[in-house]
């Protein structure tokens, strides 16, 4: 590809006190990709996406959003770039209801399409219309990963990012929130990098992916690459391809 990734992790490091987490990733996604990052447990996957949004910062190395550096940027202001997160643990506002959600992730600036992009989300997650006066908190937690994914949609994202959007749901649920990514990718253009521990759903769904351990990407390919490697299929897909 030769064009200017939208996203450029370069020799990225962030610590945790003294524990190093990332040592050292180069990561690219590219406008209108799916990417997604697999590793098992620990490996520095969350750390990445937080420190893209700036939350932890990178102590050293840097990351670059649609042409600027934004490794020093306050977390605020990188969330105005249009960078959209879906964090792991879905964390929506508990006590705020279903619509009010989804106002605060529309932010000031996107008030005006409010009305058309609420409807967008309502027809992809049904369910949220129905609920859309009941509490975050109380929603299931399929309900309430729907409401984190709407709400990232809210900012109109250039790029979203998603922290184990499969995590602890039915895989039925789990097919729908995937198909509903590809989907808003084909048809609006979305670029997505996506945390999973679903590495067979992951691989299928992306262009590309990237394998974390201990910090470090160890290896990368295009999503049937890896699918078919055998040392990703012994540590990550075996026993759990489905
Ligand atoms: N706030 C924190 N303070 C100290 N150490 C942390 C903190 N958050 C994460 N870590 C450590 O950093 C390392 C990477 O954690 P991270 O959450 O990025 O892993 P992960 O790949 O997302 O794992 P999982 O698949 O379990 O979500 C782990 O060793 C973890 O214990
Ligand atoms: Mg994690």
């Amino acid at each position: 590809m030769s064009s200017e990734p939208l996203l450029k992790v370069s020799g990225v490091e962030t610590y945790y006190g003294n524990i190093r987490a990332l040592a050292g990733v180069d990561v690219e996604v590219h406008k209108g990709e799916i990417v997604s990052l697999i590793g098992a447990n620990g490996a520095g996957k969350s750390t990445l996406m937080m420190t893209i949004c700036g939350s932890p910062q990178a102590r050293s190395g840097n990351v670059v959003f649609d042409g600027e550096d934004i490794t020093r940027i306050p977390t605020h202001l990188i969330a105005r770039r249009r960078i959209a997160q879906s964090p792991e643990g879905r964390r929506i506002f508990p006590r705020m209801t279903v619509l009010e959600n989804l106002q605060m992730g529309a932010g000031l600036d996107n008030l005006k399409y409010f009305k058309e992009d609420v409807e967008k989300i309502f027809t992809m997650f049904p369910r949220l219309k129905e609920r859309q006066s009941q509490r975050g908190g109380t929603l299931s937690g399929g309900e309430q990963q729907m409401l984190s994914i709407g709400r990232a949609l809210m900012s109109r994202p250039k790029l979203l990012l998603l922290d184990e959007p499969s995590l602890g749901l039915a895989p039925l649920i789990v097919k729908g929130i995937f198909e509903q990514i590809k989907r808003l990718n084909k048809e609006e253009g979305l670029t997505v990098f996506l945390v999973e521990q679903n590495a067979f759903a992951a691989l299928k769904l992306s262009d590309r992916a990237y394998v974390m351990v201990n910090g470090k990407v160890t290896m990368s390919g295009t999503g049937r690459e890896l699918l078919a490697d055998p040392s990703v299929r012994a540590a990550y897909l075996e026993g759990g391809g489905h």
